[in-house]
C-alpha cells in the first residue's frame, strides 16, 4: 500500500480523500485490488467501486449504499475489447454502440458471460457493461488491468435511492463513513446516469435516458437495420428505475413554464410555504451537469417544496426530465 493505512472491512470508518495524480491514482487501484471500495469519478456521476470479480468486495457495495442484493450492477471496462469477454453473445447492436459511443456516457445490457459472478447481475443472465471516458477513471482501469481484474463494479456513490453525487463532496457527505476511498476527480461534466441500452431485446431497448439520445442510438445503428424503441411496457428489468428515484427530501413540484411557476410562487408565498425555486440553464447540456447539484442545495435549506422549470423535451432535456418526474414521484 502506498501511503496511509487503510481499512477495508473493520468498523472503523476512515475514508481516504485522493486527488487524481499518480500516487491517488495508485491508492485507488490498490484499494480495489485488496478487495475494498473506492467512489471514482466518471463523466456521468461519481460511482462507487469495487472489484467486479470479488464477491466479497461486491458485497461491500451493496452494504454502504444500503441497496436490496436484487438490484444488479454496471461492470467497467477500460475498452470494447474488455467488454466482449464479459459477454457470450456481444451482438451487432452492441458491438456498433460500444464502437460509435464507447468510452462515454452509454451502458449496454448484454447476455453475460461465465466472467460475470452472481452478485453483480442479482442472478440475471444479462450484464449491464460501459467504458467511461472520464480520464481518472481510465487510468484507474488500466492499472488495476495491470495488478488486478480489471473490471469495477460501480453504480452511483450515493444511498440507495437518493439524488446521484457530481462531486467528490457529495460522495463524502452522503457516504463518507462507509467506503474506504473518495478519488476526486472534479465536477461530473455531464451530470445525469449514462443511457442504458438493452442489447439482448428485438428490437432494442433504452431502459433508461441519458446524454445518448435515442436519435443518437439510432443513427449509430442504422445501418444494421435494427431501430432501437424507448416503448417499455413489460416488468422492469432495471430495479432502480422505478418511480421516486432520485429524490431530495423537500417534496418537489414541476413546472412547464414560467407562467405557471410564477402563479404558483405567489401561492406559496401567500400561504406561508417555503419553497426553492430551480430555473435550470436554458443550455440544456449545462442543465443537466448543474441538476443534482441544484437539488442538493435546494434540499439543503429545507425548504417544504422545491419548484422546478423543467426543460425543453429534446436532446438531453428528455433525460432530464425523466430524473425530474422520478424526483417528483409519490414517495
Ligand atoms: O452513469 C452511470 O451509469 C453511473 C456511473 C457510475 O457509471 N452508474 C449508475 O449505476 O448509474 P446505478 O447502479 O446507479 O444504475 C444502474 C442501473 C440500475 O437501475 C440497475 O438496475 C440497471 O442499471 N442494471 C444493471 N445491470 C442490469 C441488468 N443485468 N439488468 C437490468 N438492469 C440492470
Ligand atoms: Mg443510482
Amino acid at each position: 500500500m502506498v501511503g496511509r493505512e487503510f481499512f477495508v472491512s473493520d468498523n472503523v470508518a476512515v475514508c481516504l480523500e485522493l486527488i487524481d495524480d499518480g500516487e491517488g491514482i495508485a491508492q485507488a487501484t490498490e484499494i480495489l485490488r485488496a478487495g475494498g471500495t473506492v467512489a471514482l469519478p466518471s463523466e456521468t456521476v461519481y460511482g462507487l467501486g469495487a472489484d467486479a470479480t470479488n464477491a466479497s468486495a461486491v458485497s461491500k457495495i451493496f452494504t454502504a449504499k444500503n441497496r436490496p442484493a436484487s438490484h444488479p450492477l454496471i461492470i467497467h471496462i477500460e475498452n470494447i475489447e474488455s467488454a466482449r469477454s464479459f459477454s457470450n453473445d456481444f451482438n451487432v447492436v452492441a458491438e456498433t454502440l460500444g464502437s460509435s459511443f464507447w468510452p462515454g456516457p452509454l451502458t449496454l445490457l448484454v447476455k453475460r458471460s461465465s466472467k460475470v459472478i452472481d452478485e453483480i447481475t442479482g442472478g440475471r443472465e444479462t450484464v449491464a457493461l460501459r467504458v467511461p471516458a472520464h480520464e481518472t477513471f481510465q487510468k484507474v482501469l488500466h492499472a488495476f488491468s495491470q495488478v488486478g481484474s480489471g473490471a469495477i463494479a460501480a453504480p452511483s456513490a450515493n444511498k440507495y435511492g437518493s439524488v446521484s453525487p457530481t462531486t467528490a463532496q457529495h460522495v463524502l457527505s452522503d457516504m463518507g463513513n462507509h467506503i474506504d476511498a473518495v478519488l476526486d476527480g472534479g465536477n461530473c461534466v455531464v451530470g445525469i446516469e449514462s443511457t442504458i441500452v438493452d442489447c439482448t431485446v428485438n428490437p432494442p431497448a433504452i431502459l433508461r435516458q441519458g446524454a445518448i439520445t435515442l436519435e443518437l442510438v439510432n443513427s449509430a445503428l442504422r445501418h444494421t437495420g435494427a431501430v432501437a424503441t424507448e416503448e417499455f411496457t413489460g416488468e422492469s428489468r432495471a430495479p432502480g428505475m422505478k418511480l421516486s428515484h432520485y429524490a431530495p427530501l423537500a417534496s418537489v413540484k414541476l413546472f412547464e413554464n414560467k407562467v405557471a411557476l410564477s402563479s404558483y410562487e405567489e401561492h406559496c408565498a401567500l400561504n406561508k410555504i417555503s419553497f426553492v425555486t430551480i430555473l435550470g440553464s436554458e443550455d440544456r447540456e449545462i442543465y443537466a451537469r448543474e441538476l443534482y447539484s441544484m437539488l442538493r442545495d435546494a434540499d439543503a435549506s429545507q425548504p417544504t417544496e422545491i419548484l422546478v422549470l423543467l426543460p425543453e423535451p429534446s436532446d438531453i432535456g428528455v433525460a432530464i426530465r425523466d430524473r425530474l418526474f422520478k424526483a417528483a414521484a409519490p414517495r
